[in-house]
């Protein structure tokens, strides 16, 4: 049996009242905190960057940050994210130059790396670092936006990388990403992912009459 964790999708939480927010997801049982980072040049948005990775643990955040770079290029963003207190860097193969570089680069600043696929990206970007991956992230949806719906053929690939994982004997994550909810993480798990993002869901789940938010969603989870 794996070792599922949650992981919410800040992008979906109320900015003006993030470091609460956090809190709250985590006090109600979420393992992972997913800090979305566009660049509207790699992706049609622009989120937030290295500078509210720092204030969250300064903050007092102590639960493990998993920084999804969709920005283009990434070499900079990962020692900026690596001095800000990230846990987990992943970023996307088209994203970067030199891909063998870029995960030595993460893995050199102490944090745990990790390659993410689009619904069009192969998973042949995979063939010759396995050794140097903590996690693989497959995206669901295409990257840019919360609230979009989980492109079901991702279930083939979360299969076909689950297969790949097991055959490298490597301790490696698999995260899905977009578009998971309390109704199909069932089957998302059955074809192999152990760490499941969800931002809309669970960020527009939140109950007001309940002082613990999100309490009711994160067990539904
Ligand atoms: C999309 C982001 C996702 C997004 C998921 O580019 O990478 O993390 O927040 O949002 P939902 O769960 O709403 O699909
Ligand atoms: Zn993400």
């Amino acid at each position: 049996m794996p070792d599922f964790k949650l992981a919410p999708s800040i992008l979906s939480a109320d900015f003006a009242r993030l470091g609460q927010e956090v809190y709250d997801v985590l006090a109600s049982g979420a393992d992972i905190v997913h800090f979305d980072v566009m660049d509207n040049h790699y992706v049609p948005n622009l989120t937030i960057g290295p500078m509210v990775c720092r204030a969250l643990r300064d903050h007092g955040v102590s639960a493990p940050i998993d920084v999804h770079l969709m920005v283009k290029p990434v070499d900079r963003m990962i020692e900026a994210f690596i001095e800000a207190g990230a846990t987990y860097v992943t970023f996307h193969p088209e994203a970067s130059e030199h891909i063998d570089r870029s995960l030595q680069l993460v893995r050199d600043g102490g944090c745990r790396a990790g390659l993410v696929f689009n619904p069009a990206t192969p998973l042949n970007h995979l063939d010759h670092v396995m050794d140097k991956l903590d996690m693989i992230l497959l995206m669901s949806v295409n990257p840019g936006f919360g609230g979009q719906s989980f492109i079901p053929g991702t279930l083939d690939k979360l299969r076909e990388a689950r297969r790949r994982i097991d055959a490298s004997g490597c301790d490696i994550h698999l995260e899905i990403d977009g578009g998971v909810k309390v109704d199909n993480i069932r089957e998302i798990a059955q074809a192999g992912a152990d760490t499941f993002v969800a931002g809309s869901a669970i960020f527009n789940a939140r109950s007001e009459s309940d002082p613990h938010h999100y309490d009711a969603v994160i067990q539904a989870f």
